[in-house]
């Protein structure tokens, strides 16, 4: 695994208080010499911005002195392979993108994209000001089109050790691969190989879904319906089989009459991998973007993912959940975006370099 820059950190840090995404479209006429311009650019502003530096040229340079854990990833989309006359040098799941699942309820404004920005700090004026400033270099070579932003409970508010909680009110995040193991390793990143192309290696796939929550009707459901669809205890996060947040749940155990302890349909049971190839890194954000025109609170969850092949990994999990899982009565994806996110680099590179080239 090559040194990860600071857009790397984004992925194998734990997540910050605040994050925000943004996709953009490439403008036409935008091919590979502009698109190195707009990556060098966008290397150095995050080179800068992570270590408390202002941005060349930035208009508010008061604002850089406080990097607060930032870390700033690009994904490229199949349009920006497109753009650089590069299509031959897609991975395949890149390029035969993700199917659709029957759950799915996608709309344009929060889906696709030709070049991801995911920005994210422990503070939110850090994120306002990263953003702002890789708009305004990337604004000659795109347009914007959609911006998400998510929060997590921060350092400072989530007591140490803590697993955080999403919208919904249960712990979210127990079982991930841990960064700087052997194992999160083998899960994320892209390793060389036959069917790899080498540019990629030491890069990963992102999966960004935009994920509706009903926060009503499962208000006002009780704490033993929540508990079977998730098959996790609220209190504690700990499996319905019993132990505390880090007991590994028995999905053998049966009640008295029989029934599995962990339901059929609960979102762990469903989710579980079934071999290992299916395991993926989740790196999901709440959003709350205020009121919906009905009333009801515009919230879910940024649900991001990040694995080596989603074509192996993400989708056969993705499409039991779509079958079966109960949390879909609760749950809508809206948005769905799928990028490759390119190798870390060593110093006086810039990002996306062993693709582009200089
Ligand atoms: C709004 C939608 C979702 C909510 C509220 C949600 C919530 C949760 C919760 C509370 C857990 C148990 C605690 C933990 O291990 O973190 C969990 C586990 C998990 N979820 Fe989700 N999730 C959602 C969507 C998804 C999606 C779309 C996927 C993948 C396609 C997914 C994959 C997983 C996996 C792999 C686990 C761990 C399973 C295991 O124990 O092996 N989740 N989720």
């Amino acid at each position: 695994v090559p040194f990860h820059a600071a857009h790397q950190a984004g992925i194998a840090t734990p997540p910050q208080a605040h994050a925000r995404f943004v996709a953009l479209d490439l403008r036409p006429g935008v091919d590979r010499p502009a698109l190195v311009r707009l990556v060098r650019l966008l290397t150095d502003d995050i080179d800068r911005m992570s270590t408390g530096r202002a941005a060349l040229a930035d208009p508010t340079p008061e604002l850089a002195a406080v990097p607060a854990r930032l870390t700033a990833t690009l994904g490229f989309g199949i349009g920006l392979l497109r753009a650089a006359n590069l299509l031959a040098q897609a991975p395949r799941w890149l390029v035969m993108g993700l199917p659709g699942f029957p759950i799915d309820r996608l709309q344009d404004r929060w889906s696709g994209g030709d070049l991801l920005l995911q920005v994210a700090a422990d503070d939110p004026v850090t994120v306002a000001h990263a953003v702002r400033v890789l708009l305004t270099d990337a604004r000659e070579f795109a347009t914007v089109r959609w911006v998400q932003t998510g929060f997590h409970r921060g350092v400072g508010t989530a007591p140490t050790g803590v697993t955080g909680r999403n919208l919904f009110g249960q712990v979210d995040g127990t079982v991930n691969p841990t960064p700087g193991t052997p194992d999160f390793d083998r899960v994320v990143w892209i390793g060389p190989g036959p069917a790899t192309p080498a540019w990629l290696a030491g890069g990963t796939a992102l999966v960004i879904r935009r994920i509706a929550m009903d926060l009503r009707t499962w208000g006002g459901l009780g704490t033993n319906d929540k508990e079977q669809a998730i098959g996790r205890r609220l209190a504690d996060g700990a499996p319905l089989t019993g132990g505390t947040e880090l007991t590994a749940p028995d999905y053998q155990a049966v009640d008295a009459n029989g029934f599995p302890v962990i339901p059929a349909t609960s979102h762990i049971r469903l989710a579980h991998p079934q071999n290992p190839g299916e395991r993926i890194l989740r790196r999901p954000y709440n959003y709350d973007d205020g009121i919906s025109a009905d009333g009801s609170p515009d919230a879910g969850l940024l649900f991001v993912t990040c694995m080596a092949d989603p074509i192996a990994q993400y989708v056969p999990v993705q499409q039991r959940l779509a079958r079966a899982d109960v949390l879909n009565i609760w749950t809508t994806p809206i948005g769905s975006a799928l990028f490759a996110v390119p190798p870390g680099i060593q110093p006086g590179q810039h990002l996306g370099q062993s693709l582009l080239g200089t």
